[in-house]
């Protein structure tokens, strides 16, 4: 029988950048790749072999359907809801969702989830000794106008360590799903912040090896959406399709 003990030493920061640094020399692609080995988790879940064709329609059928009626104005602020304010540093992002052409995607449903300030989600499997925050959630949706934008107000999230290898700690990112014209076409993927001393680091920003790509994946900050004594604000668009596309994450994590 194996034992917990039995489990192999994680490997050091070192071991995986070095790793990061091979992988990059080998290609750069704007899609993370799924067989990706510094992302340890992600190599003992990748589908291995094709992917079975399936009836588009026949989804659709059974996908959820989102509406504006479904999603409320209140739902884009993460600060609100509970009994007192968030800690942390109250932040705006917003962008545009655009087709390749530039063309507006309007009314697209726009979910985020985050981790708070301290780095900590509301999850069983984060047990990290940071504290939860009474009085933020870290979730929230909003529907696209007609000019493809979105807007959230929330709290800057802070980095947390996750075990992929010794030491391994996230850049701050807030995640967002775009579900696009169809349920088939949902684009996953994580918003980061300008400047983070982590990107260096972490395989799952660095599993884009496009530097391109990668960049796309940073918000700006934007003094002109900072607004006085309330909130910072960052731009961050979303390309569903072509060759500017934003990278999706094709995996999931705590
Ligand atoms: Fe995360």
């Amino acid at each position: 029988m194996t034992a917990l003990t039995d489990a192999p030493a994680l490997a050091s920061q070192q071991e995986v950048s070095a790793e990061i640094t091979a992988y990059r020399r080998s290609s750069a692609v704007a899609q993370p790749q799924l067989d990706y080995p510094p992302y340890r988790s992600s190599v003992l879940r990748h589908p291995r072999n094709p992917l079975l064709l399936t009836d588009p329609h026949e989804l659709e059928l059974s996908g959820p359907c989102f509406g504006a009626r479904d999603v409320s104005a209140l739902d884009a602020d993460l600060t609100i809801g509970h009994a007192g304010e968030p800690i942390g540093e109250r932040i705006i992002i917003t962008g545009r969702v655009t087709d390749s052409r530039g063309r507006p995607v309007a009314g697209q449903l726009v979910e985020v989830w985050q981790a708070n300030a301290a780095g900590r989600y509301i999850h069983q499997r984060d047990q990290h000794p940071a504290p939860l925050d009474p009085n933020f959630t870290g979730a929230g949706r909003c529907i696209t106008d007609a000019d493809g934008t979105y807007r959230f107000v929330s709290i800057k999230p802070g980095p947390y360590p996750w075990r992929n290898h010794h030491n391994a700690w996230r850049p701050a990112h807030v995640h967002f799903s775009l579900f696009g014209t169809q349920f088939t076409e949902r684009l996953v993927t994580q918003m980061y912040f300008p400047g983070d001393p982590l990107f260096a680091l972490d395989p799952i920003f660095q599993s884009i090896t496009d530097p391109a790509a990668r960049d796309r994946l940073v918000a700006t900050y934007d003094h002109d959406l900072t607004q006085p004594e309330y909130a910072t604000g960052y731009r961050f668009d979303v390309v569903l399709d072509g060759a500017r596309r934003t990278p999706s994450d094709e995996d999931t994590h705590v």
